[in-house]
């Protein structure tokens, strides 16, 4: 069963990359990084508290979530849109602090990725403590003012006061106590700011290829 775990912070190319590299190796791709906006959706239209841990873990346990490549659909409600909107984008990092939505979620997708024979999974913690024995672990970065004008280009918006909204919340998910965002020993860090989608991708499917010959992965 191949796994490959993306991490990395925003902006950083994982969803572009995880896509690419799943379509070229017949492989399925989560993004987990939908989860925890999905939940946040669920939370800020249902008004609860985000800072209330019980009540958003509540909900990340009794939610029905359809994850699908193009889609998310949260106890019935399309959240496909809402969920890269500024305000999940804004509250996100502080369900993400919640380590009882973490364990919900770490468990889907574990399995998740049982369910489909493995699979492509981009996200913070998947190298580190989600699939810790990833056939395949990336660390996926660029140059801070590289990903700001990525967010730009996508969304709209001020690269300057976007740059400042990515590095908020790069420090939240590098400084929070569960599962921070970090590179394993064993990962292999790939900067894309100058490089090509398709050249990285090349990359990482060689990667994959070797160590599948080899029967174990040397970063
Ligand atoms: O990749 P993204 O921007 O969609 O992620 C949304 C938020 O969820 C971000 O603040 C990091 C967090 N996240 C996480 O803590 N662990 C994951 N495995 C994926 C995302």
């Amino acid at each position: 069963m191949i796994i490959v775990a993306i991490d990395g912070p925003a902006g950083a190319g994982k969803s572009t990359i995880a896509k690419a590299l799943a379509e070229k190796l017949n492989l399925r791709y989560l993004d987990t990084g939908a989860m925890y906006r999905a939940v946040t959706f669920a939370a800020l239209t249902r008004n609860v508290q985000l800072h209330d841990e019980s009540a958003v873990a509540e909900i990340a346990r009794r939610s029905v979530l359809m994850i699908d490549d193009d889609s998310i659909v949260i106890d019935g409600v399309d959240a496909t849109a809402a969920i890269r909107g500024a305000e999940v984008t804004r509250s996100v990092s502080v369900v993400a602090t919640n380590s009882l939505v973490r364990t919900e979620l770490r468990n889907r997708q574990r399995q998740w990725v049982s369910e489909h024979g493995g699979g492509v999974v981009e996200g913070r913690d998947i190298g580190s403590v989600v699939f810790p024995d990833a056939t395949l672990k990336v660390y996926l970065t660029a140059s801070p003012i590289v990903r700001a004008r990525r967010r730009v280009a996508q969304s709209g918006g001020d690269v300057q006061q976007i740059a400042a909204e990515i590095a908020e919340r790069d420090q939240r998910d590098s400084s929070r106590s569960d599962s921070p965002l970090m590179k394993t020993v064993d990962s292999i860090t790939v900067d894309t700011s100058d490089r090509a989608i398709e050249d990285v991708v090349a990359q990482l499917k060689q990667l994959i290829a070797d160590n599948s010959a080899n029967g174990e992965f040397v970063a």
